[in-house]
């Protein structure tokens, strides 16, 4: 089937970006995105495309260029489904709050509303495609609610993990390492998994991507993840070690990342790793083990997230220990909030619960970050319930100012790696502290030698 009208489920920071770089490199398919939240489809139908919802490098320009010739964002959900004859699901798969599962097993109450609402629509027969990470055998799932309570028509269902990587999504969309397509094996699988090969060619070299069965596409995304975090997590328990032996983790990384075996990416010690993914897929992958029985599987990739919770913790205790024991009425400063450069995301950020910890010490945290609003700070932190959203306030403030931020501060804790904070007059924030001035460098980020001849007392993860 030659595809000519696209629809994907969810506006978020999958969907959107995703949607946009296929209308931008397919000028003939219409793409409709669609999403329940009319504020969200609102920003991205805004006349000024620099206030589109999600911040990416690159991405505005992208979404000025398709906007209203081919790629469409609406709250029809219903006509964009009816319309399209390939409907991506890029809705959000949260861990389970509640009932069986609960803190680790995937939420797919939003995934089974798409399914449902795709079969009550659907008059022709559509390709339906998973983009939301699933644990495995998902795709079992929607089928049979397709199959069972639609109206005849028949759907095919694929598996097409999006690899993307928050900060850079549109370098990514363009020039992917892989597209993954999983579909059945069956003849109408294998020509169903030939319409969305022909989609990506556009732009993507046949040899890049890469087409198995749905399982295998299921799993890989959730694999693939979880080596990436594991990665973190390993260096992050030698940066500890580091500390306590003289070592210095950027050494040590720089030194085995040049073992081609090994290879140098996502060595960089760090507060933790956040975003919305590695976590929750990993303990996915968790329960889903638990679930097969495979209690050693289970306990394997769980120690991923144990180091990762301590690695955070540990950042903010060893703040408390430095100064003094007591940060009670203490200005302490945050550099960064999201969970890594150029993104507004903030989804599982480590920000939050080195906030958290330190509040709970009663500490003043100041917070600079150049795209993320105070809102959304004291969203999620209120989000941990850990005390009243009064309290939250009371503690939490931010500044559009970083130097505002830092001034009368006892000590700066930098918690996401923009480009920005090095480029400041580090002298200048040093004058206008309190003294001593401390530096607790969650990122590796900052020059250490210049911060101490300066004045500060410097710190940083791992040496
Ligand atoms: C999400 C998942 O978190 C991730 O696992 C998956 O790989 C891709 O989709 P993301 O795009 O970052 O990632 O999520 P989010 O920004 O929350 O966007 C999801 C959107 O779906 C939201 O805008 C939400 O309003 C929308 N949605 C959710 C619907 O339109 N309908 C629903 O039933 C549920
Ligand atoms: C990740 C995967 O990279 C992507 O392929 C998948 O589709 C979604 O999940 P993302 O969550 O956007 O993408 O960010 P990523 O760049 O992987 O970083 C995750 C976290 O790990 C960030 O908090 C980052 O700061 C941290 N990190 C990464 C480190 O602490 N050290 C590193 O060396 C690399």
């Amino acid at each position: 089937m030659k595809i000519t009208n696209i629809c994907c489920i969810g506006a978020g920071y999958v969907g959107g970006p995703t949607m946009a770089i296929i209308a931008q490199k397919c000028p003939d398919i219409k793409v409709t995105v669609v999403d329940l939240n009319e504020d969200r489809i609102a920003k991205w139908n805004d006349t000024d495309v620099n206030n589109i919802p999600i911040y990416e490098p690159g991405l505005s320009e992208v979404v000025a260029e398709a906007r209203g010739r081919n790629l469409f964002f609406s709250t029809e959900v219903d006509k964009a489904i009816d319309e399209a004859q390939m409907i991506f699901i890029s809705v959000n798969t949260p861990t389970k709050t509640y009932g069986s599962g609960k803190g680790m097993a995937a939420d797919l109450k939003y995934i089974e509303l798409c399914a449902r609402q795709i079969a009550r629509v659907s008059k022709q027969d559509k390709i339906v495609v998973e983009k939301s990470t699933l644990p495995v055998r998902t795709a079992s799932a929607i089928k049979n609610i397709l199959h069972n309570t639609g109206n005849g028509v028949q759907f095919q269902i694929l598996s097409n993990p999006e690899f993307l990587a928050e900060g850079t999504a549109v370098e990514d969309l363009l020039a992917p390492d892989r597209v993954l397509i999983g579909g059945d094996t069956t003849e109408e699988g294998q020509s169903a998994i030939k319409s969305l090969v022909d989609v990506y060619s556009r732009w993507v070299p046949s040899e890049r991507i890469l087409t198995t069965n749905v399982w295998s596409s299921e799993l890989s995304k959730l694999t693939a993840n979880a080596f990436l975090a594991q990665r973190v997590s390993s260096i992050n328990a030698m940066s500890e070690l580091c500390e306590k032996t003289g070592a210095d983790v950027s050494e040590v990384a720089k030194a085995i990342g040049m073992d081609s075996r090994i290879g140098s990416k996502f060595l960089k010690a760090s507060v933790g790793f956040g975003g919305s993914c590695f976590q929750k897929d990993i303990l996915n992958l968790v329960y889903i083990a638990k679930t097969y029985g495979l209690n050693e599987v289970a306990d394997y990739w769980e120690q991923v997230i144990i180091m990762n919770d301590h690695q955070k913790r540990r950042f903010s205790k060893n703040i408390v220990a430095t100064l003094y024991n007591t940060v009670a009425d203490k200005k302490i400063t945050f550099l960064g909030w999201a969970f890594k450069k150029d993104t507004n995301d903030t989804r599982e950020s480590a920000a939050i619960y080195v906030a958290d910890d330190l509040v709970f010490e009663q500490a003043k945290i100041a917070v600079y970050d150049p795209k993320v609003s105070h809102k959304q700070m004291l969203s999620d932190l209120n989000y941990l319930e850990t005390r009243t959203k009064e309290e939250n306030d009371k503690f939490v403030s931010s500044f559009e100012d970083p130097y505002e931020a830092c001034k009368e501060a006892h000590a700066i804790a930098v918690l996401t790696e923009w480009d920005e904070f090095n480029e400041y007059d580090w002298q200048r924030i040093y004058d206008s502290m309190l003294k001593p001035a401390f530096v607790f460098d969650g990122r590796n980020l900052l020059d250490g030698k210049k911060l101490q001849a300066i004045g500060f007392h410097y710190q940083e993860i791992g040496s």
